[in-house]
């Protein structure tokens, strides 16, 4: 029974415990666990994680996109037993999820990445870890074990640092290198600026920088503002092209994905550059306010990409229907956010796995009750446009 249906027996457990006159830990509904989380984190770390740039309309348009499309569920299609496990560039998971990158979690929970890393790990949900992370890449992976993972890479302008970076998660035995795109300057986040909240001025989230043996040459005794103002220096390259992208293919033998694409242009530039995945993102509405919804620019980036690499997806997914959605529209996997962030603050390592389970169970039930037994079978005619 339990293999017949991955996910959805969580619910089971919820029920019968609640039988025994234990109720949920934490706020089943995505609306209620975000108000909670808001309840308890300090209005920086708040703001810093659940705003976005500008007048955060990108961040709404992420939310509205996915209430365009419909599913319709088939039915009398023998449901009884489904399959969510799949396989995205040499990386096995359990279901077409994964923890997106978030730098600086510390800032969430004091364990922050590790105790993503365990909760991940304990469920087989492949974690992408951060450049920006508030433990190194090395911790991590410790804290992961087994657990599957990638590395998202900030490109820094230093390209020694930025090979160590690479190297270093070549040997932490991470299985891809996402590369950033949309993040070479932060964007205008009214929310962090009315807070004059930036975590990294406290030393928050350069973990990989403090601990890296190229970016700490020359910094023998410094003092942290000095290390900070250097990380400040070489965060970012915001003059790298297209051509560039030779310079990582040159230093790692990990496939490359690139996050941020929603141009069906780039989407062809990156075919061409030879990439081995791309992310269709907009940082979560972090980054270019006005900028479309990313479910928005998911079709005719799989139409551009016309399969040759795997498209996967992120921002505004909150439940499993959302995730049903962006599958059926294409994506192979989707990256999950904040609601993982919400679950840290609350609960630790306990709070992300509740989250990820709750989400997987979602993820199940609604590939079920739609019909279905496997995403290879989800297509857009699961849908339709409402308009
Ligand atoms: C607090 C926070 C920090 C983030 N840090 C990173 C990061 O270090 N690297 C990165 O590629 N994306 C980062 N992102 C973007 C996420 O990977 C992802 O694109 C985004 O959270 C998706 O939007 P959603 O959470 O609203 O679904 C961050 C997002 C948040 C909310």
């Amino acid at each position: 029974m339990t293999d017949a249906q991955p996910f959805a027996n969580y619910q089971n457990e919820i029920y019968f415990a609640g039988l025994g006159g234990t109720l949920p830990q934490y706020p089943v509904a995505w609306d209620d666990l975000e108000a909670r989380a808001a309840e308890k984190l300090d209005a920086g770390a708040h703001g810093y994680i659940a705003g976005g740039a500008g007048a955060e309309d990108t961040m709404r348009a992420n939310r509205e996109a996915f209430r365009r499309w419909r599913i319709v569920p088939r039915m009398l299609r023998d449901v009884s037993a489904r399959d969510l496990h799949t396989e995205v560039l040499g990386t096995p998971m359990p279901a077409p999820v994964m923890c997106a990158p978030i730098g600086v979690q510390s800032i969430a929970h004091p364990d922050g990445e590790l105790a993503t890393a365990r909760a991940a790990g304990s469920l087989g949900v492949p974690m992408i870890a951060s450049t920006a992370s508030s433990y190194t890449m090395e911790e991590i992976a410790q804290a992961n074990g087994d657990g599957p993972r990638w590395y998202q890479l900030y490109w820094p302008r230093d390209p020694e640092l930025a090979a160590s970076f690479l190297e270093r998660a070549e040997k932490s035995d991470y299985q891809a290198v996402v590369v950033t795109l949309d993040t070479w300057l932060l964007a205008w986040r009214p929310r962090d600026l009315q807070n004059s909240y930036l975590p990294f001025l406290r030393a928050t989230g350069i973990a990989n920088y403090l601990s890296d043996p190229v970016f700490n040459r020359g910094l023998d005794g410094a003092e942290d503002a000095q290390k900070i103002l250097k990380f400040l220096g070489v965060f970012s390259d915001p003059s790298v092209t297209w051509e560039s992208l030779q310079f990582i293919r040159d230093h790692t033998s990990l496939p490359i994905v690139l996050k941020g694409i929603l141009h069906p242009l780039d989407a062809r530039r990156a075919l061409d550059a030879g990439v081995n995945g791309i992310v269709v993102s907009n940082h979560g509405g972090r980054q270019v306010d006005g900028a479309i919804g990313a479910l928005d620019a998911l079709p005719a980036v799989v139409e551009a990409v016309a399969g040759r690499i795997p498209v996967l997806f992120d921002s505004g997914v909150r439940g499993g229907a959302d995730a049903f959605k962006a599958l059926a529209l294409g994506a192979r996997a989707v990256l999950l956010g904040r609601p993982y962030m919400y679950g840290l603050a609350l609960g630790g390592e306990d709070g992300v796995r509740t989250v990820l389970r709750s989400f997987l169970a979602e993820l199940d039930l609604t590939l079920a009750l739609s019909g279905y037994t496997r995403f290879a079978d989800v297509d857009q005619n699961a849908l339709r446009e409402v308009r």
